[in-house]
C-alpha cells in the first residue's frame, strides 16, 4: 500500500444520506485496510435541516477554512422538502461547495453491473459493455446568473439569460476530458454541441474541441447535436467512451447515461477540482429520498460507489479496482436476501453495505 492518510471531510446531510454514509464508510474502511493506507475521517453535522433548524444557517460562518484542509469530501444528500424549501438547503450548501472550490468538472460512470437490468431490457448478456464516464462542465455556460427582466406584469415583458463560455472554462474541461479518454484503452472522446441551433456559443466549443485535439492526437474525437446523441445513448450506449458537455447538455447526459444502466440508487457523481487546490466532492446521485427514509432499505451502492471514485481521484488505483470489483460481485450474484427492493430484492442497506465490504476485503 501507499503509506498514505487523506484527510476526509464526511458529511452525511439528510434523510437516507444518514443511511448510506455508515455503509460507504464501512466498505472505505474495508478498501484501506486492505491496501495499507488511512483515512482520516472527521464528521460534519453541517448541510443538513438539523443543522438549519439549529442555527438558521446551512453552513458555519467558517465553512471554507474549515472545509479548505480536507483531501476530499465525501457527501450523502441534502434537503427535505417537507422541512425547508430545496432553494434555502441545495442552495445554501451543495451549490456552496461546487462553486467556492472550483469543482468545475461534474463526472459520472455509466456502466451496466452485472445483475442490474437495465431498462433497455432487449440486450442480452455477452453484448458488448456499457462503460463510458459523461464529463459535465459545472461552472459556467447555459447556468449564468447574466440576465433579467424587464417590463414585468406588462404586455412588453421581456427576459433574457445569457451563455456564457470563457477560453479558461471551455478549455479546462476539455482538458480533463481529452486526458480522462487518452487514459482508456478506446482513446474515443465524444463532444456535445448544437452549433446548427446555437450559433454563436456552440461554434465556439467546436472550435476549442478542435483546437484541443490537437493536443492529443491519439485520441479519436467525433461530435454530435445533442438531440440525436440522447437517441444515440439509448440506441448504442455501448459505443461510448468519454462524452462531454456544456453545463446544460451534461447535466441532461449525466441523468440520461446512468438512467440506462439501472437504477438511480447505484449511480455515483464526483465534482472535482482538478488543480487539487480545492477538496473534490464525492456523492451518490440520488437525495434524500424522504419516501424511504426510515425504513433502512435505502440501496447503498451509489455512496459505495462514489467512495471507490473518491480513491480514483486520490491516487489509491488498486483499491478502487478492488471496490468496484466487489460492487460487481455482490449485485451480479443477485441474491434476494441482499439486495435492496429498488432492485427487486428483499436486502436493506446495512446487509447490502456489509456483502460488499466482505467481498472488498476477500478479494
Ligand atoms: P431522490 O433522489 O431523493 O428520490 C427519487 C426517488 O428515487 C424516490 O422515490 C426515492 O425513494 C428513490 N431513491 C433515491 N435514492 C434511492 C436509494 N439509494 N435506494 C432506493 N431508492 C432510492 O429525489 P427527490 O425525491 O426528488 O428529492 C428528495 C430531496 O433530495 C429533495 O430535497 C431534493 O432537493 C434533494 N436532492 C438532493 C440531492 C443531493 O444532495 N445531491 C440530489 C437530488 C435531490
Ligand atoms: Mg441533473
Amino acid at each position: 500500500g501507499s503509506g498514505k492518510t487523506y484527510k476526509i471531510a464526511v458529511i452525511a446531510g439528510d434523510g437516507i444520506g444518514l443511511e448510506v454514509m455508515p455503509e460507504g464508510l464501512r466498505c472505505l474502511q474495508a478498501a484501506s485496510k486492505k491496501h495499507g493506507f488511512t483515512l482520516s475521517l472527521t464528521e460534519f453535522d453541517f448541510a443538513s435541516c438539523d443543522y438549519y433548524e439549529k442555527n438558521g444557517k446551512m453552513l458555519p460562518d467558517d465553512w471554507v477554512e474549515l472545509l479548505k484542509p480536507f483531501d476530499a469530501i465525501y457527501f450523502g444528500a441534502v434537503g427535505d422538502p417537507r422541512r425547508y424549501p430545496d432553494h434555502i438547503t441545495l442552495w445554501g450548501s451543495l451549490l456552496q461547495f461546487r462553486r467556492q472550490f472550483d469543482q468545475y468538472v461534474n463526472l459520472r460512470p455509466v456502466r451496466l453491473i452485472p445483475g442490474v437490468q437495465s431498462p433497455l431490457a432487449l440486450r442480452k448478456p455477452g453484448d458488448e459493455k456499457i462503460d463510458f464516464w459523461v464529463v459535465r462542465e459545472n461552472t459556467e455556460g447555459e447556468y449564468s446568473e447574466i440576465g433579467g427582466r424587464i417590463f414585468t406584469g406588462t404586455s412588453r415583458e421581456f427576459v433574457t439569460q445569457e451563455t456564457i463560455m470563457t477560453r479558461i472554462g471551455t478549455d479546462r474541461i476539455l482538458d480533463y476530458a481529452f486526458k480522462l479518454a487518452q487514459g482508456r484503452p478506446r482513446k474515443l472522446l465524444t463532444s456535445a454541441t448544437k452549433s446548427n441551433g446555437i450559433s454563436i456559443t456552440m461554434p465556439y466549443w467546436d472550435e476549442r474541441v478542435v483546437e484541443m485535439s490537437k493536443k492529443f492526437p491519439d485520441v479519436k474525437v467525433e461530435k454530435y447535436h445533442i438531440d440525436i446523441l440522447t437517441a444515440h445513448f439509448v440506441a448504442r450506449p455501448q459505443s461510448f467512451d468519454v462524452v462531454v458537455g456544456s453545463n446544460l447538455f451534461g447535466d441532461i447526459l449525466s441523468d440520461l447515461g446512468p438512467a440506462i444502466t439501472g437504477t438511480i440508487g447505484i449511480a455515483p457523481s464526483g465534482n472535482i477540482n482538478p488543480t487539487g487546490e480545492w477538496p473534490s466532492l464525492f456523492e451518490p446521485v440520488h437525495g434524500s429520498a424522504p419516501d424511504i427514509y426510515g425504513k433502512k432499505i435505502a440501496n447503498p451502492v451509489g455512496m459505495i460507489w462514489a467512495g471507490q471514485m473518491m480513491l480514483l481521484h486520490l491516487g489509491e488505483t488498486a483499491a478502487a479496482e478492488d471496490m468496484l470489483s466487489a460492487i460487481e460481485q455482490v449485485l451480479g450474484r443477485g441474491d434476494f436476501s441482499e439486495i435492496t427492493p429498488d432492485m427487486g430484492g428483499k436486502g436493506r442497506t446495512e446487509i447490502l453495505g456489509r456483502a460488499i465490504e466482505k467481498a472488498i476485503l476477500d478479494m
